[in-house]
C-alpha cells in the first residue's frame, strides 16, 4: 500500500498529492513546548552555566551525542562516534556540501527539491543534476544513470515527506536505492527532517538503516534551532 495520499479524478487518470492548508494563525497555535524548553534552559543555567555558555569540542557536546546514539541505536544502529552537532540544518548541508564540492562537480538532487539545499549547494558551484520523483520516490532509471553514469559525488533526498512533494518513498524503493548506492562510489545524503513526524506514530524507515557507510544522514532537533548528522566513511 502506498504510504502517500491523494486525490484522485473520478477516471483515476489524474492524482494529486493531498496536502493541508494551514490557517493563517498556525504558527501562534501552541505546539511548541515553550515551557518544557524554559524549565530544560533554567536547570541548564542552575548546574552548568559556564559549560553551557562555553565553546565546546568540535564534535559537540559528548553527554547530548551520548544520548542522541542511545535513542537512535535501534532504528539506525549509530554510534556516539559517528555524531556530529550542528547549528540547524542549513550547517550540516554547508558542511556536507564544503566537504564534497568544488566548483563543476555534479550533485544530485530530488525534482522537486528543497529549496534550503539548492542555496547551500550553489554557493560551492556545482552542476545540479535532478532526479524526477513519482508517486513512490525517485524515478529508479534516472536515479541509476546518475550514480553510475554521471558519477554525482552525492545524491541529496528526503525519503520521508519529502519537501517540496510531501511525497514518502515506498520501502521497495528504499531497498532499491540503498542497494544501488551500496555497489557505488556516491554517497545519499538522507535529510530525515520528519521522519518521526508521522500521524500514526510509527516512525519511516531510513535508506541508512539497508545503505550503511554509503550513506549519510540529517536530522533536526526542530524547537533548539539545533541538529545532528551521522557521518560517512569516505572511502580511499
Ligand atoms: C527538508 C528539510 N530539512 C531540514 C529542515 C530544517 O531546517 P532548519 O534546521 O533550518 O529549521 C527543513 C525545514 O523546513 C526541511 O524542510
Amino acid at each position: 500500500m502506498p504510504q502517500n495520499h491523494f486525490l484522485t479524478s473520478s477516471s483515476g487518470s489524474l492524482q494529486i498529492p493531498l496536502s493541508f492548508h494551514l490557517p493563517a494563525d498556525f504558527l501562534r497555535l501552541p505546539l511548541i513546548d515553550t515551557e518544557g524548553i524554559m524549565k530544560a534552559t533554567c536547570q541548564v543555567m542552575e548546574e552548568d552555566p559556564v559549560t553551557a555558555l562555553q565553546h565546546t569540542t568540535t564534535e559537540g557536546y559528548l553527554p547530548l551525542r551520548e544520548f542522541i546514539a542511545d535513542r537512535y541505536s535501534c532504528r539506525l544502529g549509530a554510534t556516539v562516534g559517528e555524531s556530529q552537532i550542528v547549528n540547524g540544518s542549513q550547517q550540516c548541508l554547508d558542511l556536507f556540501a564544503k566537504i564534497f564540492l568544488n566548483p563543476g562537480d555534479h550533485v544530485g538532487i530530488e525534482r522537486p527539491g528543497y529549496l534550503g539545499a539548492i542555496e547551500a549547494f550553489s554557493l560551492y558551484e556545482p552542476v545540479i543534476d535532478t532526479v524526477p520523483l513519482e508517486e513512490d520516490g525517485p524515478n529508479l532509471a534516472v536515479f541509476e544513470r546518475l550514480i553510475h553514469g554521471t558519477m554525482v559525488k552525492f545524491f541529496y533526498g528526503i525519503p520521508n515527506s519529502q519537501n517540496h512533494s510531501g511525497l514518502t518513498y515506498l520501502q521497495e524503493k528504499t531497498l532499491a536505492i540503498a542497494e544501488m548506492i551500496e555497489g557505488s562510489n556516491t554517497v545519499f545524503f538522507e535529510d530525515d527532517a520528519f521522519g518521526e513526524l508521522f500521524v500514526d506514530g510509527s516512525p519511516r524507515s531510513l535508506i541508512k538503516r539497508y545503505a550503511g557507510a554509503e550513506c549519510a544522514l540529517l536530522f533536526v532537533l526542530k524547537d533548539y534551532r539545533a541538529g545532528y548528522a551521522y557521518q560517512v566513511d569516505i572511502r580511499t
